[in-house]
């Protein structure tokens, strides 16, 4: 196991770290109670700093899309219940870290998250029981007062025994450490830098193997450094689709398509070139959350 912080840790390449299956698994969370009725980060609310109106019927609609974009490339999606009270579920990729049963050995995992909110705390039993159904272990962190937000901040490599961990507003650097050791999974702590870009999920897609989808000036430099130093293929994405159209959100199941918010034109554009097949979504309702495709999933397995 080793924590990385600069480029100087890297005495390795992705090719040295073990193989592993490529996640293969989708749950989303019914939206019948989604809104924004609390703000939590800086996308929440308006100028004047009214919370942001949510038209409920459009966003079910968009949820649906997402669904059935997902489904549409051979992915089962398997559907949690609505909590009510608590708007926020929807955005599942937040309340566990899932670990497949490669990375554990035995049965696949599901460390339960730290939420940084009181307001998202109780969403966390809710998923909790819902993966053990699937067949899950239920797992938590030692230490009671650190924060952890699942794969809002811990993007699996796809294909390798690797964790990206951002560290930031919701989510703490001992948290990653305790993990790292835990598991014994090679760990590269991300620090972020600008409040816009709360999750790591906000900056940094993995593609495929070889291809991230980034914006580079949200991490530290240490933290762009070691990126560069891992990830052969950067494909950068430009400020403002980054900022406001939540670009770097994006999902890519298959290394070869990936579902990313509509009207994001420089970013698809350098996707196609790069060999991508790109599906544009509508997720403005979820914008108006901060969140869009990435973090409305959350991508697990294999169990
Ligand atoms: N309103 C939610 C929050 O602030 C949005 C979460 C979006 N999730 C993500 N992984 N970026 O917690």
């Amino acid at each position: 196991m080793t924590i990385l912080r600069t480029p100087a840790d890297v005495a390795f390449t992705l090719q040295d770290l073990p193989r592993i299956p490529r996640a293969d698994q989708v749950l989303m969370v019914d939206p019948a109670d989604y809104d924004v009725l609390f703000a939590i980060n800086p996308h929440m609310q308006d100028a004047e700093g009214n919370l942001l109106k949510v038209d409920r019927k459009e966003a079910r609609r968009q949820w649906w899309c997402l669904r059935e974009a997902i489904e549409s490339l051979g992915i089962h999606v398997e559907v949690a219940p609505p909590l009510e009270g608590f708007p926020d579920i929807v955005f599942c990729a937040n309340q566990v870290l899932p670990v497949s049963s490669a990375i554990t050995g035995r049965a696949p995992m599901a460390i339960a998250s730290h939420m940084a909110s009181d307001l998202r705390a109780a969403e966390v039993p809710h998923i909790m029981s819902f993966l053990r159904e699937l067949g899950y272990q239920p797992s938590a962190l030692k230490s009671r007062d650190i924060k952890m937000e699942g794969m809002g901040d811990g993007l699996w490599h796809p294909g390798r025994r690797l964790l990206w961990a951002g560290v930031g507003p919701r989510s703490d650097d001992a948290a990653w450490v305790e993990i790292a050791k835990r598991l014994d999974v090679t760990t590269a702590l991300l620090p972020l830098v600008d409040p816009d870009f709360y999750h790591l999920d906000t900056a940094l897609a993995m593609l495929a193997e070889d291809t991230c989808l980034w914006y580079p000036p949200a991490l530290s430099k240490d933290a762009q450094e070691l990126v560069e130093a891992l990830i052969p293929n950067r494909i950068e994405a430009p400020e403002i689709e980054s900022r406001r159209g939540f670009a770097c959100n994006a999902f890519c199941p298959d290394g070869e398509t990936v579902l990313i918010q509509q009207g994001n034109a420089i970013t698809k554009d350098r996707l196609e070139t790069a060999g991508f097949r790109v599906r544009e979504l509508n997720t403005s309702e979820f914008m108006k959350s901060g969140g869009s495709v990435f973090c409305m999933k959350l991508q697990h397995g294999p169990d």
